[in-house]
């Protein structure tokens, strides 16, 4: 037995959700939403392709008010009409035998300007961002 073992090995959680192994891919982010910011065709091949090996697949963050949007091609997880897009997304991973986890995201006083709306970004403090200022 090698010291990775313990990697390969099920897992239930307490929850009774259940894992065919420990390893789980990193949340990365793909900036391949569709233009309204749903999951895409292009989103649901790239998670089919990695679903079939890691326990638990963590997807690309999304966003959870419009206001947080971070960058071009995010989805949103921010209103009922996403759930279609995600609940096909949970299903490609399901399909590979791998657990599913959305990152939730709001990108605070980082979010984009140009793509909030009325370009109006929030924050808990008035920190201003570090580095570019005038995006
Ligand atoms: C292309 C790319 C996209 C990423 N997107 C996210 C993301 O959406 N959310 C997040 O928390 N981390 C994101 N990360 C960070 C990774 O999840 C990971 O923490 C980071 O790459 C460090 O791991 P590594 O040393 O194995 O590369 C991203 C990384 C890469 C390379």
């Amino acid at each position: 037995m090698n010291n990775h073992q313990a990697l390969f090995e099920a897992f239930t959680f307490k929850s009774g959700v259940h894992v065919r192994n420990r390893i789980m891919m990193a949340p990365m982010t793909t900036f391949s939403a569709d233009k309204q910011d749903l999951v895409s065709q292009e989103e649901l091949d790239y998670y089919r392709e990695r679903s079939n090996g890691a326990g638990t697949i963590i997807t690309a963050c999304a966003y959870v008010s419009k206001n947080g949007k971070g960058f071009e091609g995010q989805m949103g997880i921010d209103h009922d009409g996403t759930i279609a897009g995600l609940s096909k997304l949970a299903g490609v991973i399901h399909e590979g035998g791998a657990k599913g986890v959305v990152q939730l995201y709001h990108g605070g006083r980082l979010a984009v300007p140009k793509l909030v709306p009325g370009g109006e970004t929030v924050s808990a403090s008035a920190v201003t961002p570090l580095g570019d200022a005038t995006r």
